[in-house]
């Protein structure tokens, strides 16, 4: 339970090297019990997820390393086909081993996620596709107990449009019998780089980049390795942190072609931009338009910058809508930035933030990962020490922010300690 003491008013400058995509290699890292032998995932970023999702893989057998950036898994001996509630609670994830273990093993026993800080998450979906490709499926004292002889191909279309769900049945239609398609397919480039690498395993994706995707199966996949795709959610965190803060900043390791939607908007709040390869200059200084946003899904505005955003428009010069479409109660950081001066006021699943001239530090905490970037951005452009408690949030998602912020010129440190 380590803390975050920030303290704000310092202008951002640098170079700073944005992580592998966490969401990406946790669709990757299921993908491996699809066939076994030895996978190497380089640009893998340490986070506690990567580790939590390990850890799941070594309950069945898989070994597991991480040396660096460099995360390798061996499922030579995978003998378990279980995803217990210990570590599905602690990641929705998790349930990414149900359709590989499915499709792979025949049997597959997965936790059902309870509900989250952001209200209730659904895996309706992912059930629902499993069955149409013929596995029979009880749910038992919290557990989705599925099995299957093997796959049939089918067609599925989606109402909503998930990332999970996508990556779930894509896992389990590549080794089924014949062939599936799936209709409304989540467009998330994680979606597309978990579909990528599973080709790369010997599987027949087609139409990957497009919401129609046509899955042939085949009887066998074998192990390979990749390099993670950068992180676009923490690339946009760090944009934002320069635009709230000033200052100038160049990322490295970014595909702006994945957060164009947030550049868009960054353009549009004053902020200016330099595209070079895999690079982007970011200059700012510190004075932000509002700007509304609406999250929608890949390529609009991610919910996973929703919080970031808030943080950032509590500094802007007017009032800015900020809507969620995609989680309508994933709002827990308000009352957070509003301790900390901000002046936000709540309608439905909207927003209303009117920018403050100043911010001023105190005692902030969240219950969730991106809530609690939101503040570390509050923190960074307010007056005075703000205390982020309860840091294990950003650290299931964040590789070291505080030592890239310290890079870049911010105060923050962290302190170890129990009762934080
Ligand atoms: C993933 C991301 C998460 C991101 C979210 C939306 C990972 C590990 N997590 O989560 O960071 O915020 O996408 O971009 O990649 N839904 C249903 N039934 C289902 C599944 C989803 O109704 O069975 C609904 C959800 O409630 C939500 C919407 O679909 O409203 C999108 O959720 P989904 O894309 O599935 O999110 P996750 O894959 O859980």
């Amino acid at each position: 339970m380590d803390k975050f003491i920030i303290q704000g008013g310092h202008k951002l400058h640098g170079e700073v090297t944005i992580s592998g995509a966490k969401n990406a290699l946790l669709a990757l890292m299921p993908a491996s019990l699809l066939a076994k032998g030895k996978y190497v995932f380089s640009n893998a970023p340490k986070l506690g997820d990567i580790s939590t999702m390990s850890k799941l893989l070594e309950t069945m057998g898989v070994e597991t390393s991480h040396k660096n950036s460099e995360l390798s898994l061996d499922t030579t001996n995978l003998n378990k086909y279980e995803a217990p509630y210990e570590h599905v609670k602690k990641m929705r994830a998790s349930i990414y081993v149900l359709g590989p273990l499915l499709s792979r093993y025949g049997y597959a026993k997965v936790s059902l996620p309870g509900g989250c800080a952001w209200g209730p998450r659904p895996v309706n979906l992912h059930i629902e596709g499993m069955r149409k490709l013929g596995a029979e499926i009880n749910l038992e004292e919290g557990y989705i107990i599925a099995s299957a002889k093997r796959l049939v191909g089918t067609k599925i279309v989606f109402d909503v449009s998930s990332v999970g769900a996508t990556g779930n049945i894509l896992m389990a239609a590549v080794l089924a019998k014949g062939t599936t398609v799936i209709e409304n397919a989540a467009l998330e480039p994680e979606i597309t780089a978990l579909a990528k690498f599973l080709n790369t395993m010997g599987a027949k994706i087609s139409g990957i980049g497009t919401t129609h995707l046509e899955i042939e199966g085949v009887d066998d996949l074998k192990p390979c390795s990749v390099s993670t795709i950068p992180d676009r959610i923490e690339a946009a965190t760090f944009l934002c942190a320069v635009a709230i803060s000033g200052g100038e900043v160049v990322l490295k390791n970014v595909l702006p072609e994945h957060f164009s939607a947030v550049l868009t908007k960054l353009e549009e709040c004053g902020v200016a931009f330099l595209l070079k390869d895999d690079t982007i200059k970011i200059t700012s200084d510190g004075k932000i338009q509002p700007v509304n946003v609406t999250t929608s899904v890949f390529p609009g505005f991610p919910t996973d910058v929703q919080a970031q955003w808030i943080a950032l428009m509590t500094k802007s010069s007017g009032t800015a809508y900020i809507e969620d479409k995609i989680y309508l109660d994933r709002f827990t950081h308000v009352a957070e930035l509003v301790r900390l001066g901000a002046d936000i006021t709540m309608k439905d699943n909207v927003a209303i933030v009117k920018g403050v001239k100043t911010l001023k530090g105190a005692k902030v905490m969240s219950t969730d990962l991106r809530a609690s970037a939101s503040l570390i951005l509050a923190g960074l452009a307010g007056e005075g020490t703000t205390e982020v408690l309860r840091v294990y949030h950003l650290d299931r998602g964040y590789d070291a922010i505080e030592k890239k912020l310290q890079k870049l010129g911010a105060k923050i440190e962290r302190v170890a300690g129990k009762e934080f």
